[in-house]
């Protein structure tokens, strides 16, 4: 009984980001409930994981925040796919029509995301930054996140480069080398895991927190 925080010292947030798909939710399921699960669905909105670990004597709880990696996809999907897909027989009021529906759906959406974006990232001392080591794209993203915690998060945010699924080495895209100095040019912790086989799940998180701590 009695509140759940009672004994805790510190709490702290850290926030998941990366692109869809590389194993953020995973990644957290692992380390939170030490499960994995291979037909995980993308996640949808914010969901929030905690877990209290041990750190110099003192009961450090981590608050670990999800959501997708493609919270931007939908403003692309208006902006680019339509009206290039439509058929050449459109007539042209239908063609302003749609411009118009499209420019009213790509505001909403976008103060909707800035909304979210900025609620996710408040407050977060550390980012677990994801990419897959089978998909470069997901590596070549790895920038785009880095602008977003620039733009969104607290300055002094920490950040660990999580290279997921090293498990698949067999068909791995980025060289451990390039991710290493990628990783140490923009000044982030670096490790390579595997949600699936749990290498250095533990190492990821626990690294970032106590360097959080
Ligand atoms: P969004 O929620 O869409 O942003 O994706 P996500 O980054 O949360 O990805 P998720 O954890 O849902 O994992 C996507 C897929 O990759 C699932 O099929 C997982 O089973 C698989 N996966 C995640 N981690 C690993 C891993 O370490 N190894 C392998 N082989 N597959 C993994
Ligand atoms: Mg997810």
């Amino acid at each position: 009984q009695g509140d759940a925080d009672e004994g805790i010292d510190y709490i702290f947030k850290i926030v998941m980001i990366g692109d869809s798909g590389v194993g953020k939710s995973q990644l957290l399921n692992r380390f939170v409930k030490n499960e994995f699960h291979m037909k995980s669905k993308p996640t949808i909105g914010v969901e929030f994981l905690t877990r209290t670990v041990v750190m110099d004597h003192k009961l450090v709880k981590a608050q670990i925040w999800d959501t997708a990696g493609q919270e931007s996809r939908p403003v692309d999907a208006s902006g680019k796919s339509w009206p290039f897909n439509s058929s050449k027989g459109l007539a042209v009021d239908v063609f302003l029509l749609g411009c118009i529906v499209s420019a009213v759906a790509l505001c909403c959406n976008r103060i909707g995301y800035q909304a979210i974006t900025t609620a996710y990232y408040r407050g977060a001392t550390g980012a677990l930054l994801a990419y897959d080591i089978t998909n470069q794209q997901s590596f070549d993203h790895v920038e785009k996140w880095l602008d977003e915690l620039r733009i969104h998060a607290d300055k002094n945010i920490l950040v660990m480069l999580v290279g997921n699924k090293s498990d698949l080495n067999s068909v791995r895209a980025v060289p451990i080398e390039a991710a290493r100095d990628f990783a140490r040019q923009e000044g982030l912790f670096f490790v390579e895991t595997s949600a699936l086989d749990s290498t250095n799940v533990e190492s990821a998180f626990l690294g970032l927190l106590s360097q959080v701590y």
